[in-house]
């Protein structure tokens, strides 16, 4: 049985993939903050699913996982790094750098963090890979662009998910010769708790897109930035 470790998993975009990927037999592991989550997990997936209970903004979520996943398993195929917050200030005069902070580090460092953990389970696999949900916003050519241009978008999460687009290049070129896939996805316009003003698209559909995209990438598509089947994305 292949085996999935995501992320934020208890609601949103990350709750959608758990049962999508649940659905399709995998082992799944998703990371939750709370024991209640975790136990709620438990509860709608009896079987084949082991919830963690970790703060990935905590360097301690590093030994956590690690541990967890010893437990249950000596491999693991794909792990996506989808927990994330969403930001607020969009002009100098109020941005807080107590905010920016906050969303570095969960996106980014969130992101490495939980790779940390998994990549002695990752090199064990046959086709391993690394998905990094991202978001347009992420994207320094679109930005650059103007296509975003008084939207009203706030520094953090635009310079969050733009430094975790780095981190999946960095990843990506120096994993390809482990033959670890690493990519970037933007799941779409989501309607979930973090949705931004243009929100219209059912997570369940785009968590299904997902994952059959996921099913199919190989070491070929490795630093690849993507909408599944919707549109590349350029970084
Ligand atoms: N919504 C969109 O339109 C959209 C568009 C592009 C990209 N994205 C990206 O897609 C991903 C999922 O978004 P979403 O809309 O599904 O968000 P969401 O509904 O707000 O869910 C976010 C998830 O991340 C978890 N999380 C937050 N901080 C965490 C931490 N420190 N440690 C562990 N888990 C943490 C949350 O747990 P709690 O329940 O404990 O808070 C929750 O499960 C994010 O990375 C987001 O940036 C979303």
């Amino acid at each position: 049985m292949e085996s999935v470790l995501i992320t934020g998993a208890n609601r949103g975009l990350g709750l959608e993939l758990q049962k999508s990927f649940h659905s399709g037999s995998f082992i799944t592991f998703p990371v939750v903050r709370t024991v209640e989550a975790a136990e709620q997990l438990q509860k709608q997936f009896p079987s084949g699913c082991f919830p963690i209970v970790a703060d990935l903004t905590s360097d301690d979520s590093i030994e956590i996982i690690k541990t967890n996943l010893s437990r249950n398993t000596d491999s693991l195929d794909i792990v996506i790094n989808n927990a994330g917050i969403s930001g607020s200030e969009f002009l100098i005069e109020t941005v807080r750098t107590e905010e920016v902070n906050d969303l570095f580090n969960i996106h980014c460092l969130g992101a490495i963090r939980t790779t940390q953990a998994c990549i002695q389970y990752l090199r064990k696999s046959d086709n391993p890979r690394v998905i990094n949900i991202s978001s347009r916003l992420g994207s320094l050519s679109r930005m650059a662009s103007g296509e975003f241009k008084n939207s009203g978008f706030s520094y953090s999460y635009r310079m969050a998910k733009a430094a975790q687009n780095m981190f999946t290049i960095c990843l990506g070129e120096e994993l390809m010769k482990d033959n670890i896939t690493v990519c970037a996805i933007h799941p779409g316009q989501l309607l979930t708790r973090g949705r931004s003003t243009d929100a219209d698209t059912d997570p369940a559909i785009a968590a299904e897109n997902i994952y059959k995209w996921i099913r199919k990438v190989d070491i070929n598509d490795t630093g690849l930035f993507v909408q599944p089947f919707v549109q590349n994305m350029p970084w």
